[in-house]
């Protein structure tokens, strides 16, 4: 069985993703930090954001892979050969460069290949932009996230604080805005509601209730 949850940037796609998939015993796959490592790699290369074949030859390239971490039981650690890059590509820096690397189509290609085969065999839950309608259009149950702008701003300077970096909220809700309008615009790929998706509206509801709502639906299904 595949879930695929899509949905804008900070809508609570990580956190429920993760607890569906503990609580189904899935597989989580985690497709923005795909696009994230091949942004950190790029960085750290030098290449040029702007420089499309360079940076499909990278994604062709990058020895990307998930793990689990100590004591979890789902796939939250990101390495690039063996290098953990977990933390390093949730930085600021990445965030606002990240929308400029996922639009080129030539690296989308080689990432949506990864992603299916990364799920090939499993039962997995699987988070994204463009889950339910490119990657897994099949998939057995399909749920957009959304949230309003200033909630997912709040929620992200929250997280963001606890993780030690002093953000601004005003600057992390224009982050987030031109995130999601570069994401929605792009020609492949772009971030879209399935017709057949299920959208659930997490602004004033709490984990838990978004959790047991998505597991209803496997059940059902
Ligand atoms: O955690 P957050 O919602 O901020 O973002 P993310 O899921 O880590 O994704 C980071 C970025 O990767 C997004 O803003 C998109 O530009 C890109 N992305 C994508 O294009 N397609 C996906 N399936 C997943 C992420």
């Amino acid at each position: 069985m595949i879930i695929a949850i899509d949905g804008p940037a900070a809508s609570g796609k990580s956190t429920v993703a993760r607890e569906v998939a503990r609580r189904l015993h899935f597989q989580y796959l985690d497709t923005g930090a795909m696009y994230r490592a091949v942004t950190w790699q790029a960085l750290e290369d030098k290449v040029d954001v702007f420089d499309q074949s360079a940076l499909q030859g990278l994604a062709r390239r990058i020895p990307l892979r998930f793990e689990k971490s100590e004591g979890n039981d789902i796939d939250d650690k990101v390495l690039v050969g063996d290098h953990d890059v977990t933390a390093l590509i949730r930085s600021p820096k990445i965030s606002s460069m990240v929308s400029l690397v996922a639009r080129v189509s030539g690296v989308r290609k080689v990432m949506v290949e990864k992603q299916r085969e990364l799920a090939q065999g499993h039962d997995a839950v699987v988070e994204g932009r463009d889950i339910g309608t490119v990657v897994f259009p099949h998939a057995d149950v399909k749920v957009f996230l959304t949230a309003s702008t200033v909630e997912r701003a709040r929620r992200r300077s929250a997280e963001m604080e606890s993780e030690g970096h002093c953000v601004d909220v005003h600057s992390l809700e224009r982050e987030l805005i031109s995130r999601d309008t570069i994401d929605s615009q792009r020609r492949s790929g772009p971030l879209l509601r399935a017709c057949d998706a299920h959208v659930v509206n997490t602004t004033d509801r709490t984990i838990e209730q978004v959790v047991a709502e998505i597991i209803k639906l496997c059940e059902r299904s």
